[in-house]
């Protein structure tokens, strides 16, 4: 099994004295569905120092968990593939490039009639109180690791002169980053169950309950930066991709017409027919889904869907269990989309009975459910996402709280004890709010 030598482990600690740049989602459909290998070439530099940074913080935080937690074997199993991952980026061989090449990759090239000023600027996230996360707030034009070269604009996003052809090592290069990338990525899929599962190992050794508040806010930043690391991850591999293939409206994964009501109605469909299954219920109870036809924004439609499917999962699980499955008329689901200048609101109106107004901040905790006997945690299992059959792993709330706040969205629920459940799903259509990041 691979382990982090000393030396990494140093290279590592003076990665992390570094904060991490926020990206916003309009920076990152600044590339357009066809960027040059110029400007993939400089979006892979800037990566490949960012990546590092941020992966050396989860790397120095898995190892500073209070009250034995670090020591965990599946904790240390998840600190290791943060830093092997760290490893594969900062040793990946960079192109030797002539000085002329260099210069040119320098001088920024012309994009619709120049790069956009506004663009590159991003805004404090509105579902983030200040001081919440450590980020630099300063719009991919950061200090981090390239302090000593700041000249050349550490820059997320950055045009390159693509008048003329690149040497092909440039090409060459994007092509191992981004194969690089797949890898890490597929080598990280299974974090989420397996950090569930450490703190399963921790809480029967240490006998604990319930996790504290210090647990709670690292799980937090933990998933709320995994998130990130996806997204740009996810991002550079399309984004790399694309240059042979064209999807219209896609940039990367960013989809810049994301179609809400498209979206929601596969949700319920997918959340209806894993509670008919789960429930062995010759129909599950039925949603009502009110949105406009051509209500389109840009979203990255794979988080969108997911808050929507464990959103839709909890009310459907809430109708039948306050009504009983033996029931065969259920009361009614209600989707309701709205269209603000600001956000696009949705709503999802149960009668599932609610949650004791004692239990919501609960609902927040990581593995808190009311499922009686938690399915079993195998890591292998669904490796693309963390994805409950129906409930029971305590995950589907905060972590769809997380995939909302990503973006300057937000996450809300209001109870009423008796009757049902609110959810707001607030998605902030501005866009260009920095990533909340540590
Ligand atoms: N609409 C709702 N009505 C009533 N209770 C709810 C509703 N949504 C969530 N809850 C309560 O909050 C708990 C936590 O929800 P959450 O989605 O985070 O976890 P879960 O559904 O138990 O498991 P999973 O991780 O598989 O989603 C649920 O177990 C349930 O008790
Ligand atoms: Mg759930």
């Amino acid at each position: 099994m691979w382990k982090p030598s000393e030396r990494l482990m140093e290279t590592i600690r003076h990665y992390a004295s570094f904060p991490a740049t926020g990206v916003s989602l309009r920076q990152m459909v600044q590339f357009g569905d066809r960027p040059s290998t110029g400007t993939l070439f400089r979006a892979s530099q800037f990566l490949s120092e960012e990546l590092p940074i941020r992966l050396a913080h989860r790397v120095q935080d898995l190892g500073e968990l209070p009250d034995g937690l670090s020591e965990m074997p599946s904790i240390k199993r998840v600190q290791d593939w943060y830093a092997q991952s760290f490893e594969e980026i900062i040793t990946l061989p960079r192109p030797s490039l002539t000085q002329e090449v260099k210069a040119r990759l320098l001088r920024p090239g012309r994009m619709n009639g120049g790069p956009s000023k506004i663009l590159s600027e991003t805004t404090q996230n509105p579902s983030v109180r200040e001081g919440q996360y450590r980020s630099s707030v300063t719009a991919g034009n950061g200090n981090g690791v390239a302090k000593a070269h700041a000249a050349a604009g550490r820059r997320y996003f950055f045009p390159a002169d693509d008048r003329g052809d690149w040497p092909p090592e440039l090409n060459d290069y994007n092509q191992r980053f981004a194969k690089t990338l797949q890898q890490i990525k597929r080598r990280h899929d299974g974090v989420v169950t397996t950090v569930a599962q450490g703190i399963l190992e921790w809480k029967r050794a240490r006998q604990r309950m319930q996790i504290d508040s210090t647990i709670q806010s690292f799980l937090d930043r933990f998933y709320m930066s995994r998130i990130g690391i996806r997204m740009l991850i996810g991002q550079h591999i399309a984004l790399t991709e694309q240059t042979h293939v064209k999807h219209p409206n896609y940039v990367g994964i960013i989809c810049t017409k994301t179609n809400v009501r498209d979206i929601a109605l596969e949700a319920i469909e997918n959340a209806r027919f894993v509670c008919e299954d789960y429930y062995g219920l010759f129909e599950s109870p039925k949603v009502q889904l009110v949105c406009k036809e051509d209500l389109n924004f840009m979203y990255v439609p794979g988080h969108l869907s997911h808050m929507l499917f464990e959103t839709l999962k909890n009310s459907l699980r809430a109708v039948v269990e306050q009504h009983g499955a033996d029931k065969d008329d259920f009361p009614v689901t209600k989707v309701i989309v709205a269209e603000g200048k600001e956000d696009i609101t949705i709503k999802i109106s149960d009668e599932g009975g609610g949650i004791p107004r004692s239990s919501i901040p609960l609902v927040w905790t990581y593995m808190y459910t009311t499922v009686e006997q938690t399915p079993n945690l195998d890591p292998d299992f669904d490796k693309n996402d963390f994805k409950a059959p129906m409930a029971g792993f305590g995950y589907g709330l905060p972590i769809s709280r997380l995939y909302a706040r990503y973006f300057g969205g937000d996450l809300k629920l209001i109870s009423m004890e008796g009757y049902g459940t609110d959810v707001y799903l607030h998605l902030n259509r501005l866009s260009s709010s920095s990533e909340p990041l540590q």
